[in-house]
């Protein structure tokens, strides 16, 4: 190094010194720990990484008063990486409008964020290695309140015997949040036909959005 660079070398070194002497710590950029979201798409815990095409964090606003908590990613979202994109979430997304809200404006996940293989339910492994991902993603959020989308996910919040055709319709406390399960939307979708299902599932919104003052 000739003695210019030698100089300049140390004029950087003494600066920088300064700099962290007097606590200029925005000069020297801090790495950022990784999100939950960029976590779990980079996830190795469970065997189902090995059998994904995209993990699905979820996706909705930060701060969302309401939260939607499916099962698992199907055939749409494992290939697109968002959730609730096939049939069952389109569905979902106009229950969602139709309760006067936007989708960006909830947050939209599930018990497990990588598809099982032939959509088989979640097992006990898969929901245990998962399940950390979500508890930081609800205490990020803080949501008022959460819908669980079939047995799976009430199940998760709320052990019971019963299903939920029984436990449907009524708030369940979790913590600070009131949880209220629902018919998962596909179930809607394979009884199209069945009016008495989507009733019984837009009462259950009802009282959702009375709670949140949506009505
Ligand atoms: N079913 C679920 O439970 N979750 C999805 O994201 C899509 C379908």
């Amino acid at each position: 190094m000739d003695r210019k660079t030698d100089r300049f070398l140390a004029d950087i070194e003494e600066n920088l010194l300064f700099f962290s002497e007097i606590g200029a710590r925005f000069l020297l950029k801090e790495a950022s720990p990784p999100s939950v979201e960029e976590r779990i798409l980079n996830c190795q815990k469970c065997p189902l990484a090995s059998t994904r095409t995209k993990a699905v964090p979820g996706e909705g606003s930060a701060d969302a008063d309401l939260m939607f908590i499916g099962e698992a990613p199907g055939r749409d979202e494992n290939i697109q990486g968002r959730p609730f994109v096939g049939r069952a979430g389109q569905l979902l997304t106009k229950i969602i409008q139709a309760m006067n809200y936007r989708r960006e404006d909830v947050y939209i996940t599930n018990i497990v964020k990588c598809r099982p293989p032939n959509n088989r339910e979640p097992n006990r492994e898969e929901t245990e290695k998962c399940k950390d991902y979500l508890f930081e993603q609800i205490a990020n959020i803080q949501p008022k309140v959460i819908v669980t989308l079939g047995n799976v996910p009430t199940h998760f919040f709320i052990p019971s015997k019963s299903g939920v055709t029984t436990l449907r319709g009524t708030f369940h406390p979790f913590e600070e949040i009131l949880v209220m399960p629902t018919f998962h939307p596909s179930y809607l979708v394979r009884n199209e036909s069945n009016r008495l299902l989507k009733k019984m599932v837009w009462e259950d919104m009802k009282k959702v959005m009375a709670y949140l003052g949506k009505s």
